[in-house]
């Protein structure tokens, strides 16, 4: 069993592309909607709720868990891997993967482990557009990933202040494109009429406003789909540890909220027409 863990329903989005790679896999995903969102809150706080998360998958017999957050990836998965579970209890073939990492490897077309320029990337001058929450872009975490690794790159972040929660909260495209609009025209006016060769959406909660970003954005832009870049890496990952693949178990899936699980199920539809019902967690 892997486990995918988000703040909320934006894992969903993530999760759907996994369960679609690999059908004969089970997951577990577990959204914690009683602390929603993350975005906003203190980095001890994310810290602390995502190792609660994990350590409830965990518990629930997942060895693998993927951070299916940029917040929770970008504040607490270096932590949580380096620090924390090598001094726990699941220090014995259990691990934490979060989604930073192969974005910024599809980004600088660069392998995670290559951690200095090399030909060709090194002379890469593209600029980068980043959006995500106001924790992921105060994290610095993708600029200087994607730095280390293509220096001549031009990156520009943009806070989308409110937009997690309002998709969360299930509102309409007439009311969440103002916020879309404001954001990609303020990463547009840092760029002083540059056009961003690509753009990386960095909270999972963005696919569902895609279309949004793309009518909004000038035509040549790209934009990396997360959920399509985490199942190709996580594709490569199983190939390489076939320990944490569940080939031969049923392929269920299970869906966990530490919220109301009723309150929840209408909406999730919203990220996943065909999505499996919420049961509660105390
Ligand atoms: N979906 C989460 C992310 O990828 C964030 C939502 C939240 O603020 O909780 O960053």
């Amino acid at each position: 069993m892997i486990g995918v863990f988000d703040s909320g329903l934006g894992g969903l989005t993530v999760l759907r592309a996994l369960v679609e790679r690999f059908p004969k896999q089970g997951f577990t995903y577990l959204g914690d909607h009683a602390n929603v969102p993350y975005g906003n809150r203190e980095s001890d706080e994310v810290v602390a709720l995502t190792r609660t998360g994990v350590e409830y998958l965990f518990d629930r017999g997942c060895a693998l868990v993927i951070l299916g957050c940029n917040t929770a990836t970008a504040v607490a998965a270096r932590q949580l891997q380096q620090s924390w579970l090598p001094n726990s209890k699941w220090n014995n073939g259990h691990n934490i993967l979060g989604i930073v990492a192969p974005t910024v490897e599809a980004a600088t077309q660069t392998p995670w482990a290559v951690t200095a320029p090399q030909y060709p990337q090194k002379n890469n001058t593209d600029d980068i557009a980043v959006f995500g929450t106001t924790r992921t872009i105060q994290s610095g975490v993708y600029p200087e990933e994607i730095r280390k690794r293509c220096p001549k790159v031009r990156l520009t972040e943009q806070i989308c202040a409110g937009l997690a929660g309002a998709i969360e909260d299930g509102r309409d495209d007439a009311s969440l494109d103002p916020f879309v609009e404001d954001a990609v025209n303020k990463a547009l006016a840092k760029l002083n009429g540059n056009t961003p060769d690509q753009v990386i959406l960095g909270c999972t909660h963005f696919p569902l406003v895609e279309h949004l970003f793309r009518k909004h954005l000038p035509t040549e832009t790209r934009i990396l789909s997360q959920p399509k870049i985490v199942a190709d890496s996580l594709e490569d990952y199983l190939g390489r540890h076939s320990a944490y693949c569940s080939a031969d178990a049923p392929s269920t899936t299970v869906l966990l909220t530490t919220g109301s699980a009723a309150a929840i199920d209408q909406r999730a539809r919203v990220f996943w027409p065909e999505v499996p019902p919420f049961a509660s967690v105390g």
